[in-house]
């Protein structure tokens, strides 16, 4: 067994503790002395001192050729703003040193993350392009081989703050950056989870004390403590991380035990037999289909859902979707597959989809946000807006058979949900395939 910490392990750990040993960063700026002051405090000033890593400022206006130096132009087409010219930088870039990596910082980019920033780590040199203005010139990414990335899903005045981000997240991987070597590799990210808490003195504060086995001085406990503690963070800050490593028996056992808010349960699902489309687009009633009974039941226990109902007015079709039932939940269905009685559980038959509206109010205790479902329209909520109206609201995601809802039930629901595959020609999915796709997306395997 590895005597590593359980954060240090697993099979990234080669991307994150094979640093080079020193990163010279060139800076192409139009504004060198924004750098000022983060260069010259805390880690990163003592860093510059020890030679742990080298920075250049570049401003691209040294390589103009004409009298006022010029570094933009209004942009083809015509629109607000400038863009930055092509000439200064491309000679800037050209100046960099033999092998040296280029990235471009821009929205469009890759998000900075650790690996990433484990990767440039391992680099010589890197050239940092920072725009200014509406953009640069888009022929640059044409004539140089350039890695775009981007601080996150938002707007900068210019990439200097990006491109601070970047150096500040590179250079704490580089040997001699931090006190000791293995701190970047425990820190958030590293091993694929948020990091633990942390605490320090006083003992209690305002009535709050630090966890007892912090203070045990047993490592072990500690140890476990911590990586209980990350696995918690991370469920319930950032749960998609969870999918990016391995997890354990343990692991796995300790998430169930966790106590959790369920989104799920406020999700209901109903498959609507009528009023639906048939062929020539006409207002018709469907039967009903034994798979989807069943199918869209099994996805429904999966994901603990709040129910699932049936809406069809036939009573011959409400009789034999209730014997169904019975021979699967109390007949001999039930005691020969236990596990399809509990699928079926959350199964209920009801006349119409107003039935089913006013069940879930009363279970749900309001009435549900009504969200129908096309394969086609634009729609005007998506499967993550509607994860988070979970957690305001009850949702009744309606489902059509036939050739869909009708028309009349899409205009008087709360929402249309974007189609599925919105892009595509053939759009013809089976309404159970359809059910689990669209409850996959909404919730995942976390919620
Ligand atoms: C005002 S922004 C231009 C935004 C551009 N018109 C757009 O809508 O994508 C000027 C420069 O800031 C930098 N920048 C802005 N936001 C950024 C982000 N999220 N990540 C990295 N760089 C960014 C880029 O270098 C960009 O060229």
């Amino acid at each position: 067994m590895s005597l590593r910490p359980r954060w240090l392990q697993g099979s990234r750990q080669g991307v994150y503790f094979n640093p080079g040993t020193s990163v010279h960063f060139h800076i192409i700026t139009l504004f060198p002395e924004y750098f000022d002051s983060p260069l010259s405090c805390g880690l990163m000033g003592k860093a510059l001192e020890k030679d742990v890593l080298e920075v250049s400022r570049i401003n691209p206006r040294e390589f103009t050729r004409d009298r006022h130096r010029t570094v933009d132009d209004r942009p083809y087409g015509g629109g607000p703003g400038m863009v930055m010219l092509l000439d200064p930088l491309v000679q800037a870039l050209n100046a960099m040193p033999p092998g040296c990596r280029k990235v471009l910082l821009t929205p469009k980019g890759k998000p900075l993350d650790q690996s990433l920033a484990a990767s440039l780590a391992k680099e010589n040199d890197l050239a940092l392009v920072c725009g200014r203005y509406e953009g640069i010139d888009a022929r640059l990414e044409e004539l140089f081989d350039l890695d775009l990335v981007s601080a996150g899903d938002f707007v900068l005045n210019g990439g200097e703050a990006a491109a601070l981000c970047l150096m500040e997240s590179v250079a704490r991987f580089l040997p001699g950056f931090l006190g000791k070597q293995e701190s970047a590799g425990e820190e958030s990210f590293s091993s694929g989870l948020l990091e633990y808490p942390h605490y320090t003195r006083p003992e209690e504060y305002a009535g709050l004390k630090v966890p007892e086995v912090l203070l045990s001085g047993d490592h072990g406990r500690i140890a476990a403590w911590r990586w209980q503690k990350a696995l918690e963070n991370t469920f319930r800050q950032r749960p998609e991380l969870l999918t990016t490593r391995p997890l354990t028996s343990n692991d796995l056992d300790f998430l169930h035990g966790l106590q959790k808010t369920r989104p799920a349960r406020n999700l209901y699902l109903a498959l609507v037999h009528h009023p639906v489309k048939n062929k020539m687009g006409q207002e018709s009633t469907t039967s009903l289909t034994n798979l989807d009974i069943h199918d869209i039941g099994r996805v429904c226990a999966t994901y603990g859902l709040g129910g699932y109902y049936l809406c069809t007015p036939l009573k011959d079709q409400q009789v034999l979707a209730r014997r169904l039932l019975s021979h699967w939940r109390e007949g001999p269905g039930a005691r020969a597959n236990p596990d399809r009685a509990l699928a079926l559980a959350g199964v209920n038959v009801v006349s119409s989809l107003q039935d089913a509206v006013e069940n879930v109010e009363s279970l749900a205790g309001r009435r549900p946000r009504i969200v129908a479902t096309s394969a086609s329209g634009a729609g005007d909520i998506d499967c993550g807006q509607v994860f988070e109206r979970l957690e305001k609201e009850p949702v009744l995601m309606v489902l059509g058979t036939g050739y869909g809802l009708s028309d009349r039930v899409v205009q008087e629901a709360d929402n249309l949900l974007t189609p599925l595959r919105l892009l595509g020609g053939y759009n013809h999915l089976s309404v159970r395939s359809a059910a689990s796709t669209i409850v996959d997306r909404i919730l995942g395997d976390f919620a």
